[in-house]
């Protein structure tokens, strides 16, 4: 955000989102501290470590460490740290969102009294508290976006007086977990730039159920039952039945919220009488000029049968959602976890929020009406702030320079933190041998292998064992400057990846597995193989690879411009050009053209998505993350699959049905993407109306009335030719074909995409020869032409011209594309038979 151009690799491993089981969420930082503390304090099996340690993370100008002799306080309450002047802490953190959690327990403390201290928290972007004073126990929540590696939180005194915290919490929130682009709550319209909204947590409430503490969650949330909200207790009954509570993939889980939320809800008690017609009312304090975040909670644990549960729901007595079916929703589950969110239409004029949910005046035969759990969070103002006051965001920097100079020593402790790293990052990683520094730093020699990506791109440059990619840790940590988390770009289920620069000084991206990543075994090594046999200027290239003290480490040529899903929603880039979007769909429609034609053994990318598609310094696509990659059918006939992998919102219907995987599945894939790059929307938003859900069905649905015009990235408006668009959505619809027989190629796809290229560009006479840089195929293997679509008169002209090119080619193409085919299937089916 703001001017700040963050490094390009967001790269977040596609494992993370798969629907594969998920193994519980590690964050990636995870700072617990104890203020004042000498010892660490376990608090329901998570260790707070002592503000000793904590305090190369501080700059202060003066230290005060405080003990209260009370015997009733929890003991990260029992101690606190006192500032009395401006100080603050610095967290080395990946960029994301983060937990901050303050606690406050005030006590006195010789001449301190807390319960009159007066100060203001920030962070380097926004302000959290303002002149506040606390009297009693407290923990104030807050969901951050980190922009840059490091998380300032600073504490400033208001005038005279002083600041203080009893403990502290800097903790990584998974990515998924607050996204989109909620609908304004009872007005039209949506709420834009979420992702870089500061939250603070007001309410989080399990309706009908108990209070949930932190070890009771995944992400350390605590939910509070929710009588002291009802307005009329005696309209409703509370439900509980946890284990009927079904986490369908691609929809809420576990992170979302506990089974112990969805599992139990607060019903309208109309005691079977048909007619029973009242609204079930919460009210929730909130503090007033500010819009508010509302995440509902619902799971239908009270319905027999699907279809059964009709009710609306209001917020300050608007309608929000009409008829609420939450089986529609759920492709027929009746007990799924579902989410919907919202967001206040504009600033909270009164200090109250009223929530209701009453029965469907449709849908009169079971008149009855839940809610599961809802969330309430503040979001910050237009000048940063969640809490009004004097103190603006930024402000107090240029202060603590003045006042503190000479004060603060060695302020740059940045790169000292990956190694003194406290909680949890440390606990990751700490199984893992220690850098073994007495190592040598000699080098496999890989660019003889044609490692880094040569001009000429394309084919097979060498079948060297992978062994020639074995690259030391030793000098990956050089490369990485010890894996500094100044270089971290990006993270995701399989670990961290960094920045780094080998000695010739090609720029590189380094995946670091995360040991605790169950599959990370097996796709590592699927990873490796795949790619250490493929080279194509389409394909992400490996460099190589590390598997010392049992790291799993992939080096990749670095690409500077990070997902083609960044570029195209959720980021804030700018966004690309019609031309742009196409030369992207056809680079990557290329890499996976090969993978799929290799030697009658096509291979199946298996993960095909904008997040795994990479876009080089020049916007070049390339396709990455090759972890589920699988040969075909012709060499694993009898292969069925049971586990389906792949990335909801993506997935091949067919594939899902029959479990039998075929290439014609990366078709389905790349087809959601192309509308996902047309329309520059999620594939999956469940903040959206029922039938906009889900971004297949939705461009389906257009496309068949040919009015795809309507729903395309309001950015792209009057700038794509008709015939042009014309192309594309009908090549999409035909890659979305129900049944993979009657999905095109990946070759038909490529050559359709090129052709709606030049609808735009208007060369369709076929004697402009310019379009060689932009569509460059040289060393391509041969497409074949199946005249996919290739009616209007238009058409023969350019496929004369393509044809001709192709038969150019081919010669170029012969010694490369038989050399090593049948070598590297066999190696893949032997390792398949594990
Ligand atoms: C506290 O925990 C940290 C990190 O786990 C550890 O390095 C340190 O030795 C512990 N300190 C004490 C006093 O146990
Ligand atoms: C205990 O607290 C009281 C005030 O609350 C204080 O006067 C006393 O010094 C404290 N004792 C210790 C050992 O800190
Ligand atoms: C919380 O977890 C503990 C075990 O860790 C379990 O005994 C308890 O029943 C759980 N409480 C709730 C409300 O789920
Ligand atoms: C429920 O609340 C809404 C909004 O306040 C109101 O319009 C509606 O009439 C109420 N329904 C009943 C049955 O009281
Ligand atoms: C919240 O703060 C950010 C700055 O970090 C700002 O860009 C955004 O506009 C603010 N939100 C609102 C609703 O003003």
């Amino acid at each position: 955000m703001g001017g700040e151009k963050f490094g390009f690799f967001i790269w977040v491993s596609s494992i993370s989102c798969l629907i594969c089981l998920c193994h519980g969420y590690v964050p990636v930082n995870n700072y617990l501290i104890n203020c004042g503390s000498p010892t660490n304090i376990t608090v329901t099996g998570r260790v707070f470590i002592s503000d000793k340690l904590a305090s190369t993370l501080l700059t202060s100008p003066s230290e005060i460490l405080a003990a209260s002799n009370r015997s009733s306080d929890s003991d990260i309450y029992k101690t606190a740290r006192i500032f009395t002047g401006i100080s603050k802490y610095t967290f080395s953190v990946a960029r994301g969102r983060h937990w901050v959690r303050l606690h406050f327990s005030p006590f006195q403390f010789k001449n301190f009294e807390m319960g009159s201290a007066k100060f203001s928290v920030s962070s380097q972007t926004h302000v959290l508290l303002s002149d506040f004073t606390v009297k009693s126990r407290v923990m104030k929540e807050y969901s951050l976006n980190v922009a840059t590696s490091h998380l300032e939180l600073m504490f400033t005194p208001s005038g005279d007086s002083f600041a203080f915290v009893n403990a502290l919490e800097v903790v990584s929130i998974p990515d998924t977990l607050i996204s989109g682009d909620p609908s304004f709550a009872g007005s039209p319209g949506r709420f834009q730039g979420l992702s870089w909204q500061a939250l603070e947590t007001v309410h989080r409430v399990n309706m009908g159920g108990p209070r949930v503490t932190p070890n009771n969650d995944t992400l350390s949330r605590i939910w509070e039952p929710d009588s002291e909200f009802l307005v009329e207790k005696n309209l409703v009954k509370s439900v509980s039945k946890i284990a009927s509570v079904d986490y369908v993939p691609g929809y809420a889980t576990e992170d979302t919220a506990p089974r112990t939320v969805y599992g139990t809800c607060t019903e309208m008690n109309s005691a079977d009488n048909p007619s029973s017609n009242f609204n079930v009312t919460w009210d929730f304090d909130v503090v007033p000029d500010f819009q508010y975040f509302l995440r509902f909670h619902f799971c239908d644990i009270v319905s027999k049968a699907l279809n059964q549960l009709y009710f609306n729901l209001y917020v300050d007595a608007m309608m929000v959602v009409e008829n609420l079916d939450l089986s529609s929703y759920l492709s027929n589950t009746l007990a799924g976890a579902y989410t919907m969110d919202y967001v206040t239409g504009s600033a909270k004029q009164n200090n109250r929020i009223r929530v209701s949910i009453g029965p469907s005046t449709v849908h009169t035969d079971y008149p009855t009406a839940i809610l599961n759990g809802l969330e309430i969070m503040k979001m910050n103002n237009s000048k940063g702030q969640l809490s009004m006051g004097t103190f603006l965001p930024g402000a107090s920097n240029s202060t603590t320079k003045k006042k503190n100079i000479g004060m603060i020593v060695g302020a740059t402790v940045g790169p000292l933190f990956a190694l003194v790293v406290l909680g949890g990052f440390f606990l990751l990683f700490k199984k893992r041998g220690r850098g073994q520094d007495g190592q040598s730093k000699t080098w496999i020699p890989l660019s003889t292998s044609g490692a880094t990506s040569d001009s000429n791109g394309t084919t097979i440059t060498s079948v060297t064992s992978n062994s020639s990619y074995r690259i030391p840790f030793a000098a990956v940590k050089e490369a990485t400057n010890s894996f500094d988390e100044n270089r971290a770009i990006g993270v995701g289920g399989f670990g961290k990846v960094y920045k780094g620069e080998l000695h010739d000084g090609t720029q590189v991206a380094v995946k670091r597995g995360n040991p605790k990543s169950q599959q990370g075994l097996a796709e590592f090594r699927t990873e490796i193989e795949m790619l250490s046999q493929f080279r194509h200027r389409h394909l992400v290239s490996l460099i190589g690879y590390c598997d010392e003290n049992n790291e799993m480490i992939l080096i990749y040529e670095y690409m500077e411009n990070g997902t083609l899903k960044s570029h195209l929603y959720g980021s804030g880039l700018p966004s690309l050009s019609w031309k742009q979007r196409l030369e992207i769909c056809i680079g990557s429609a290329r890499g996976l053209h090969y993978l799929h034609t290799g030697d009658s053994k096509p291979v199946i990318h298996r993960d095909v998505k904008s997040a795994n598609i990479l876009l080089d310094e020049n916007l070049m696509a390339k396709v990455a993350d090759f972890g589920l990659s699988k040969t075909g059918p012709e060499i694993d006939q009898t292969h069925v699959s049971t586990a389906v992998k792949g990335s909801f919102g993506y997935l091949d219907p067919e594939y899902f049905r029959r479990q039998q995987l075929t290439e014609k599945s990366d078709v389905y894939s790349f087809g959601v993407v192309m509308f996902e790059v047309l329309c520059a929307r999620p594939v999956i938003d469940p903040t959206l109306t029922r039938e906009m859900v889900n971004l297949a069905e939705w461009a389906m649905k257009w496309q068949k009335k040919g009015q795809l015009e309507h729903i395309i990235d309001p950015s792209l408006h009057g700038k794509i030719r008709p015939d042009s668009l014309r192309k594309f959505g009908e090549t999409g619809e035909k890659c979305l074909a129900d049944f993979g027989v009657d999905r095109p190629s990946m070759g038909d796809v490529l050559w359709n995409l090129e052709y709606a290229l030049q609808l735009q560009e208007a060369v369709i006479d076929g004697d402009d020869q310019e379009d060689d840089n932009s569509t460059n195929i040289i060393g391509e293997l041969p497409l074949r032409f199946n005249d996919f679509n290739n009616r209007g008169d238009t058409s023969v002209n350019v496929g004369v011209a393509r044809e001709r090119q192709f038969q150019e080619e081919e010669s170029s193409v012969d010694d490369l594309s038989g050399v090593s085919m049948s070598k590297v299937f066999s190696q893949l089916v032997k390792s398949e038979g594990r």
